[in-house]
């Protein structure tokens, strides 16, 4: 039956059924006020990116090799070797450990192909190529079945520090190197097979919510000391030290009530974070979350 209730996203109503059935975009949209809008040659690299990626997406054939100009890896060597001395002293151990583990460095893009194999062989998880942001539970129906999908185009040289939509310096330097935990691990796969098996609005936000105050924004307790796992933090310079220091920031402890009903803006900084006391209890608590929703996943 067709569900009718409206929800609350971003501070403005939507209807639930948004959340179940996404729209898909099949050609390369760049959001007004983008840098990259006007230069002819990023939109030109961006299109053929989309759609050898969205190519390689629909036809499952992992991610493709990718001959980085020489733009492309300028950018690469400015904007991580800031972020890694950040990592060095802000990021949790299980992402300092993987990051070392998958061999990424400040000099070359990794290729997302190498890493995929090596997920694989560590957590049995894969890397799905995505011509951009997919829409929530295409995205969730994916990791769902292992696979995380990651972009691999670069933000616009103009601002290496900003990007308006994940990047693969986002993906790769925040999501790529937690998912060698097998905590993780089982925590993405089950947020995803939850997502795919719901068909209620309101319990695919909730678990929209859990995951980005966890996967995307989450910090996490470390003898005694606050670190960040959330790839949203750890892929921006801004974020990493206002997340953790910035008297603007209420940070509480992850109470899963709490967390799936408190909304947030995605288009600015943070300002409620929670802290969760470690992987094994958050994949604890969304395995209650789930079955308290009666959510069938095998
Ligand atoms: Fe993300």
């Amino acid at each position: 039956m067709k569900e009718t209730t409206t929800l609350v996203e971003y501070g403005v109503p939507i209807d639930a059924q948004s959340m179940v059935t996404p729209p898909d975009t099949t050609e390369l949209e760049l959001e007004p006020g983008h840098p990259g809008l006007g230069d002819e040659g990023y939109i030109e690299r961006r299109r053929q990116l989309f759609h050898l990626c969205r190519k390689h997406r629909l036809e499952n054939l992992g991610p493709p090799l990718i001959d980085y100009t020489a733009e492309e890896t300028r950018i690469w060597r400015e904007v991580s070797p800031k972020l890694d001395e950040l990592h060095q002293k802000h990021a949790c151990q299980m992402y300092l450990k993987a990051k070392r583990d998958l061999a990424i460095n400040q000099k070359e893009i990794p290729q997302l192909r190498h890493l995929s194999e090596r997920l694989r062989r560590e957590t049995n998880m894969h890397l799905v190529p995505a011509e951009g942001a997919l829409p929530y539970r295409t995205f969730y129906e994916y990791i769902g079945q292992r696979g995380f999908p990651v972009t691999q185009f670069i933000r616009h040289g103009s601002h290496p520090e900003f990007t308006p939509e994940p990047d693969m310096i986002h993906d790769c330097l925040g999501h790529v190197p937690p998912i060698m935990n097998h905590d993780y691990a089982e925590l993405l796969t089950l947020v995803g097979k939850a997502v795919s098996a719901t068909q209620k609005g309101e319990q695919v936000l909730a678990l929209k919510r859990f995951s980005w105050f966890s996967i995307e924004f989450g910090l996490i307790e470390e003898a005694g000391q606050t670190k960040v796992f959330g790839a949203g933090i750890l892929s921006s310079t801004g974020e990493i030290p206002y997340s953790l220091f910035s008297r603007e920031v209420t940070r509480r402890p992850f109470v899963t009530d709490v967390v799936i009903n408190t909304d947030y803006d995605p288009s600015r900084m943070q300002d409620h974070l929670f802290i969760a006391p470690s992987m094994p209890f958050l994949r604890r608590e969304l395995e209650a979350l789930v079955r308290r929703f009666g959510i069938p996943v095998t």
